[in-house]
Order: C-alpha cells, then structure tokens, then sequence
C-alpha cells in the first residue's frame, strides 16, 4: 500500500499562527504537527508516502523532511495549485499510486490508535474503502458514523440529533478504484471535491467499512482549544 498525508488548505482557524507558518509544520510539544502523521505511516508498516501541499510551502516540507530516510520511508511531493478540497488532493496521488491501494490521512490529525491491523485487513479485502471513527462526547460537532454489522450505514455532519457517538476522523483507505471516482465528483457549494461525496460514493455501492479506533485523537486545524489539548496529551504521555 501507498501513503499520502495532505498537508495543503488555508488553516484560516488557527490564524494568525498560520498566517506565514504552515499548520502542519506548527509544534505540537516537541515535535511539528506533521511528523505524527509520518510516525504513524511508518508504524502501519507502509514505505512510500505522498505530501501534498501548496507551493508557497512545499520547499518548507522538503527542507524539514529531504527523503524521509529519519523516519524509514521514501517521502515525494506534489503541488497542489489551489486548496480546492480533500478529494481534489487525493487524485494528485493518481500516478504514485501506480494501482495499489491507498492510506491518506490528513496531516493536522494527531492520535494514539495503531494503523497497522487495519491496515493488515484492508490489505487482504477484495475491494472497496474504510474510514476510522473514535467515540467522542460531543458527537454533533463532528461526522457522524452509523455502523451496522460492520458497514456504514449512514455518514451525517454535524447532525442535531446524531444516531451515535462515532465521529468521524480523518483517516481513510481506498482501493484502486478511488481515483475514477475523484473524476465524477462536482465541486460542493463552497467550490470544493469534498471527501464525503467520495465516501459516500463507496457508502452507496454498500463498500464502505469502518474502523473503531481506540486511545485520543485531536484534529489540531480546528481551533486553538484543541492545538492546545494535543499539546497536553502528547506531553502526558512524554
Ligand atoms: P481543513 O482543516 O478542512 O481545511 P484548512 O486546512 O484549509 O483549514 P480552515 O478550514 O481552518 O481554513 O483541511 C483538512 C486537512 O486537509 C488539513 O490537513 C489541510 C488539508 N487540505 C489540503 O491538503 N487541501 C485542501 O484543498 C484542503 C481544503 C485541505
């Protein structure tokens, strides 16, 4: 399997500390943001992986980064011109993928959960995609995840009254079918390829699986409360 983390977008909630400095190049205790995200490809046990990002930073990220040979994989880089949505960064991975199945994770998410068995799973399955959900106390705020018997039955944002505590993060893994449907999508009202058009596009083709991750996880992009709560748990653990 493949790797891409999407360290892209305009991180307009955590200016002005984003305003020169990229917010997956910010710190999160000793370490940037981004380097959780190659330790946790690195311990799935996958060996390339693909940065995405904008060309005002992308010399940044190799600078910091070079060849990824510190954290024991080979790292390329792609330009995305315009932050023009999750999904819209994912086809630039069309060609290093070369037909093999994918793990994108997005790279402000900082987490506890071991990607390995799931990864190990998703190998083995035949077809199709999965996203990594984590219970959480105040599941309206987020995706909401509704499982039945293993599969997703239903994908809800920030729902009133949401059909469980399962919130949804942002890790995914697709099969090689991911990148024709990339193509069909149209972008959203906010002039964007969302990813959850593309998950529900494996969502209604009754392909769509979830993991239930287990530990803490915090997506540091979305306010400073919750940059400042990865801080906390990462130094916890220290
Ligand atoms: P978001 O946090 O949804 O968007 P953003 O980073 O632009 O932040 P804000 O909404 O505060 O302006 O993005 C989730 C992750 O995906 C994040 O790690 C950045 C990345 N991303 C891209 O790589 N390309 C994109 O076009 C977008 C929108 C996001």
């Amino acid at each position: 399997m493949r790797g891409i983390i999407l360290a892209g977008g305009t991180a307009t909630r955590l200016k002005p500390l984003t305003e020169v400095v990229n917010k997956h190049l910010l710190p999160v205790y000793n370490k940037p943001v981004i380097y959780y995200t190659l330790e946790k490809m690195a311990q799935a046990g996958i060996k390339d992986v693909l940065i995405t990002t904008g060309a005002e930073h992308s010399g940044e990220f190799l600078n910091l980064l070079r060849s990824g040979k510190e954290f024991g994989l080979q790292i390329s880089y792609e330009v995305q011109d315009e932050p023009r949505g999750l999904s819209d960064a994912v086809s630039l991975a069309e060609d290093f993928a070369d037909n093999k199945k994918i793990l994108v994770i997005l790279g402000d998410n900082v987490f506890s959960h071991d990607l390995r068995p799931a990864v190990e799973k998703f190998k083995q399955q035949e077809k199709g995609a999965m996203i990594f959900a984590i219970p959480m106390k105040n599941p309206s705020q987020y995706g909401v995840v509704e499982i039945k018997e293993g599969k997703v039955v239903s994908l809800e944002e920030k729902p009133k009254n949401p059909k469980s505590d399962l919130v949804q993060t942002g890790i995914y893994m697709y099969d090689n079918q991911v990148f024709n449907l990339i193509k069909t999508l149209k972008p959203s009202t906010r002039g964007e390829l969302e990813i959850t058009d593309l998950n529900n596009l494996y969502l209604k083709q009754g392909q769509l699986s979830c993991e239930i991750m287990s530990g803490w996880w915090v997506d540091i992009g979305t306010s400073f409360d919750e940059l400042y709560r990865a801080n906390k748990l990462v130094a916890e653990k220290k």
